[in-house]
């Protein structure tokens, strides 16, 4: 049995009652991976932030399939905490803010481990666990990465990771996505995101939609609707302003796919995807360009030389091009009997995240704004293209 998550407050413990009673998905303990943090795993599936082994924390998986968010230290976790509070609180009649929960991950409290009882954790819907094979991607959206409270070398800091940020208004921070014919996810980290400019934006984030063979043209229409959707809410709102907050994009690289195994009948809701469970992580501080004419299209070849099969324990493997490819192992592999099929390319999700620089307002937050219609804009060139 894993360890009962201790509830800091009757907030928490109500909001984890009303979660229980809803979702019965989250209820699936598996005894298994017990060793570390109570049986919480660093989140194997994760394309950005700060990541556990590599940073001093991260996210974490929780057993019962919710992500656990590490407070950062103040003011930053308490804001994130706060807000979330706010948001999902019983009490919460302010429209707007009711209005922006289908947009977020779930809160379901916080989460403190009994052997570290210091450290606090945000307990957290995990977006990308109703699919199979789960694309995703990180996006920073607004002009600044910087607070109003930031410091002149925080903000200089910041400026100088991505001078382009004023003008485009977001940044690539990570995706991996997968790849059916091969069996793989191809993973570009912050460095990919960096080295974007205005005239590669869009090749550069078509990235995320081809399959390795086509682009999953339905599933840029379906991330436009949804991305407009949050748009509307930030139109008709004027209390609060987000900075170097993301946009997570989860499709599942599984649907349109025809799969000639028991995968098929097995519901996607299995959490398949977890079985390599660290192994695909992609923390690759290798350079990424995209300077070169027909980088993207010239993607299948490019993978030729760099797929390789992994050991169980480094599956992650550069493959020269500014990509890291990992390989699913064991029973999963036999997806490449698959085949590619026209049919519907099933649904996504597109949900903000990262809430440790937001900030009370009494005007639009142009500069978020300002991001989504620029990501939007690019998507749709993207169709056209
Ligand atoms: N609710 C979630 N469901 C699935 N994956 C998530 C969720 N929240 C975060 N992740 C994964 O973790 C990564 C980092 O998340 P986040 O941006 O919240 O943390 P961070 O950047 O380390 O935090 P901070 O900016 O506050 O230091 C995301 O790119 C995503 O891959
Ligand atoms: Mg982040």
């Amino acid at each position: 049995m894993s360890e009962k998550p201790k509830e800091k407050n009757s907030l928490a413990l109500e909001i984890q009652k009303t979660a229980a009673q809803g979702s019965c998905q989250s209820q699936a303990q598996d005894g298994k991976s017990q060793s570390r943090l109570n049986g919480c795993v660093p989140l194997s599936h994760q394309v950005a932030g700060h990541k556990y082994g590599i940073d001093k924390m991260g996210i974490l998986q929780h057993p019962d399939g919710t992500v656990l968010k590490q407070l950062q230290p103040p003011p930053r976790g308490l804001r994130e905490l706060q807000f979330y509070t706010q948001v999902f609180g019983e009490d919460c009649s302010d429209p707007q803010l009711l209005a922006l929960r289908p947009h977020l991950p779930r809160f379901y409290g916080t989460w403190v481990s009994p052997d570290t009882p210091n450290d606090l954790y945000l307990k957290l819907e995990d977006i990308t666990r109703r699919f199979s094979r789960p694309c995703i991607m990180d996006i920073k959206v607004g002009r600044r990465s910087y607070d109003p409270l930031a410091s002149p070398s925080k903000r200089e800091q910041q400026i100088r990771k991505y001078p382009l940020m004023e003008e485009i208004g977001f940044l690539l921070l990570g995706m991996r996505v997968y790849h059916p014919s091969r069996d793989c996810y191809i993973c570009h980290d912050q460095f990919f995101g960096r080295s974007l400019v205005k005239d590669t934006l869009a090749r550069g984030l078509a990235r995320f939609f081809h399959d390795g063979e086509k682009l999953r043209k339905q599933t840029v229409c379906l991330c436009i609707r949804k991305v407009r959707n949050i748009l509307q809410w930030f139109e008709s709102q004027k209390q609060l302003h987000f900075y170097a907050s993301s946009l997570l994009f989860v499709y599942d690289g599984a649907s349109g796919v025809h799969m000639a195994t028991e995968h098929n009948n097995n519901n996607n809701k299995h959490h398949q995807h977890q079985q390599p469970q660290d192994l695909s992580r992609t923390d690759s501080p290798a350079k990424s360009s995209c300077d070169e004419e027909g980088w993207a299209e010239g993607l299948p070849e490019s993978l030729q030389n760099g797929v390789q099969t992994g050991s169980p324990l480094n599956l992650e493997q550069s493959n020269g091009n500014g990509e890291t490819v990992m390989e699913e192992e064991g029973k999963e592999r036999d997806l490449s009997e698959c085949f590619v099929d026209e049919g519907d390319e099933g649904d996504m999700e597109v949900r903000m995240i990262d809430f440790a620089h937001i900030f009370p307002s009494q005007t639009p937050d142009e500069g978020y704004m300002h991001g989504l219609r620029n990501l939007l804009s690019v998507l749709e060139k993207i169709l056209q293209d």
